[in-house]
């Protein structure tokens, strides 16, 4: 592993300050000043220290949550409303959401301390797909359905859905499940909206290859090794569907 890489993931600052540490020459490595950048450490075997402090590498945690409507999905609100950290224990690292979901928004949300995992997951190159089931006002028909696979103007520009089909149908309303490989602000509120039916409940049901399974809103689980590796590498594996409460406060 690169030392920046190290120092970063260690807490101590972002790779880029992380590399100043470096040259300013205030990184040890095995009690010997490492001023090259490049320098490869093995975790588990070098001990590198900083300003003489010796460090650690903060283990990496990847958790699924079932966001429930009300709660932004930052680390830190300035108009105090709960964030979805509010939902989880203290793990011990400082987990950040991977991606958003809006305030009124449910369903999965993943939150990690690993930030190459959060751009590879929600970077829209690495075409992650994300299903939503948006229930909308009014009947949709197959013309509407169309509209969203061909792409429909959203600020400018076309946005698009992968896959769209109608789930059921709720009185005057309808069901719809939507796959997106794009993640843009309110995307799939606004593409519904565009085609004359807005969306009364939004709830994201998989990322990648996975799923909600049994999580019930407000509980998280760590992901497993081979559901971390298969997002990273877009593979389909079924997602396990127990889930944890919370712990009490
Ligand atoms: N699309 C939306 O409109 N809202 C979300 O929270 C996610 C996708």
């Amino acid at each position: 592993m690169r030392l920046a890489r190290f120092l970063a993931a260690a807490g101590v600052a972002s790779r880029r300050k992380a590399e100043e540490c470096i040259r300013q020459g205030r990184v040890s490595v095995n009690g010997q000043v490492v001023t090259r950048v490049a320098t490869e450490v093995d975790p588990g075997r070098d001990r590198v220290t900083l300003d003489g402090r010796p460090l650690q590498p903060e283990r990496r945690l990847y958790v699924m949550l079932n966001k429930p409507a009300g709660y932004v999905s930052t680390v830190h609100d300035p108009q105090g409303r709960p964030t979805v950290l509010d939902l989880l224990p203290d793990l011990g690292v400082r987990l950040f959401p991977v991606g958003r979901l809006d305030l009124d928004t449910e369903g999965l949300l993943l939150l990690t301390n690993d930030g190459g995992f959060s751009q590879r997951v929600a970077h829209p190159r690495h075409q992650t797909g994300k299903v939503y089931e948006a229930l909308v006002q009014g009947r949709v028909d197959g013309d509407g359905l169309q509209r969203l696979l061909r792409g429909v103007m959203v600020e400018g520009t076309l946005a698009r859905a992968e896959r769209a089909r109608i789930v059921a149908r709720q009185g005057e309303n309808t069901v719809l499940e939507i796959c997106l490989h794009e993640g843009r602000k309110r995307q799939v509120r606004r593409m519904c909206a565009a085609i004359g039916h807005p969306v009364l409940r939004l709830r994201r049901t998989a990322v990648g290859p996975l799923t909600l399974g049994g999580l019930r809103p407000g509980e998280y689980r760590l992901l497993s090794e081979e559901e971390v590796e298969s997002l990273l590498q877009g593979r389909r594996r079924p997602s396990r569907p127990s889930g944890r409460r919370r712990p009490a406060r």
